[in-house]
């Protein structure tokens, strides 16, 4: 019998005037993630994601590393906002001009500070400077309860709800939106 997976995201939406992020450590810098530096979050992350971070660079998203003392402590990326459908992450179905913040993380011994809301303001910043017209999108799982106080706290409103399912381990994910 073929096994049904099926995951919860909650999805938020950017605010048009947020308020400023603050972090309550000194020193934390924000800079792009280029095919280049990619092998920077090796130490934080491994070299399997050092990998996908180049492929992601070279295929036109848009990444930050947080850094502190020049060590990487956090990193987060958001799509390039797009005029056509696209699907992401191999479950998420963007509209076009909606952008979406995934794949982002705080090194264990940095957490608590809100590095994620600076790289959340940021990120979203950079895809409304390309598209002024971006929805800024950021989903998590909805019961990943670190991360949605970390989204609330940056300001972010809920939006909806996505469930996403496949039937056995190889068929696509098929996805809708609960408002
Ligand atoms: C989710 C994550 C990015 C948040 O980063 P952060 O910079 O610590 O975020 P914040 O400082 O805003 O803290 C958010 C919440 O994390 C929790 N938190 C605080 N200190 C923590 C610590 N030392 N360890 C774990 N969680 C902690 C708190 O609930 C906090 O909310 P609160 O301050 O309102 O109580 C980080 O926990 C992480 O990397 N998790 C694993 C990857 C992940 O879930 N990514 C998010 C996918 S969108």
């Amino acid at each position: 019998m073929k096994r049904i997976r099926l995951v919860k995201y909650r999805v938020f939406e950017w605010r048009d005037a947020p308020e400023k992020v603050t972090t309550s450590l000194r020193g934390v810098e924000l800079s792009p993630i280029t095919p280049g530096n990619s092998e920077c979050v090796q130490d934080f992350r491994g070299p399997a994601v050092a990998r996908r971070f180049a492929n992601m660079a070279d295929s036109g998203q848009i990444g930050l590393y947080a850094r502190i003392n020049g060590r990487v402590v956090g990193h987060g990326w958001v799509t390039a906002p797009s005029d056509r459908r696209r699907r992401v992450n191999g479950y998420f179905d963007l509209e076009p001009h909606e952008a979406l913040i995934h794949f982002c993380a705080v090194d264990p011994e940095y957490r608590g500070h809100r590095i994620f809301g600076l790289l959340l303001h940021e990120l979203a910043r950079v895809a409304r400077s390309k598209d002024l017209n971006a929805k800024v999108l950021v989903d998590t799982e909805s019961e990943n309860s670190a991360s949605i106080k970390g989204i609330e706290a940056a300001g972010f409103n809920p939006s909806f709800d996505l469930v996403v399912w496949r039937v056995g381990r190889w068929a696509p994910y098929r996805g809708r939106r609960v408002q």
